[in-house]
C-alpha cells in the first residue's frame, strides 16, 4: 500500500526531535484521526537553516513530517510557504487516497511555524490561520 519513500521514511525518519529556543513553532492536529505534528524551525535572516519534527500518528504522517523538513530546509520563508501537500506526497512518490491528508497536516504545521516566527517578528501572519 505504501511506496518505497513511505517505508523509507517512516523507518529512518529525518529531522526528527525539536529544536531548543526554536524561532518558529507550529503544532497541528487533525481531530478526525487524532494525529499530532509539532515542526520547529531554526530561521537565520530570511532563510530556514533547521527543522524538526515531533509526529504522533501513523505512517504516513510520520513520513510526510520527514520529508517536508527535508524539503524545506535552505529554502527561504516564502520557498518554504509554497511547499504544497500535493508536493509533499509527490517527492513520497505518491500517497493512498485515504491518506493525503497526512501530507496536509505537513503542509499546516510549516504554515503555522513560519507564521509563529512571523508574528513574534511583528509581521502579519501570511496564512488565514484556518485549519481545514
Ligand atoms: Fe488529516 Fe486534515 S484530515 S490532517
Ligand atoms: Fe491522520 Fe495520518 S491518519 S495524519
Amino acid at each position: 500500500m505504501y511506496s518505497k519513500q513511505v517505508m523509507d521514511h517512516f523507518t529512518n525518519p529525518r529531522n526528527m526531535g525539536e529544536i531548543p529556543d526554536a524561532d518558529g513553532v507550529g503544532e497541528v492536529g487533525n481531530p478526525v484521526c487524532g494525529d499530532i505534528m509539532r515542526i520547529t524551525l531554526r530561521i537565520e535572516g530570511d532563510r530556514i537553516v533547521d527543522a524538526k519534527f515531533k509526529t504522533f500518528g501513523c505512517a504516513a504522517a510520520i513520513a510526510s513530517s520527514s520529508m517536508v523538513t527535508e524539503l524545506i530546509k535552505g529554502k527561504t520563508l516564502d520557498e518554504a510557504w509554497s511547499v504544497t501537500n500535493r508536493a509533499v506526497a509527490e517527492a513520497l512518490e505518491g500517497l493512498p487516497p485515504q491518506k493525503l491528508h497526512c501530507s496536509v497536516l505537513a503542509e499546516e504545521g510549516i504554515h503555522k511555524a513560519i507564521d509563529d516566527y512571523r508574528t513574534r517578528h511583528g509581521m502579519p501572519p501570511m496564512g488565514d490561520g484556518s485549519q481545514h
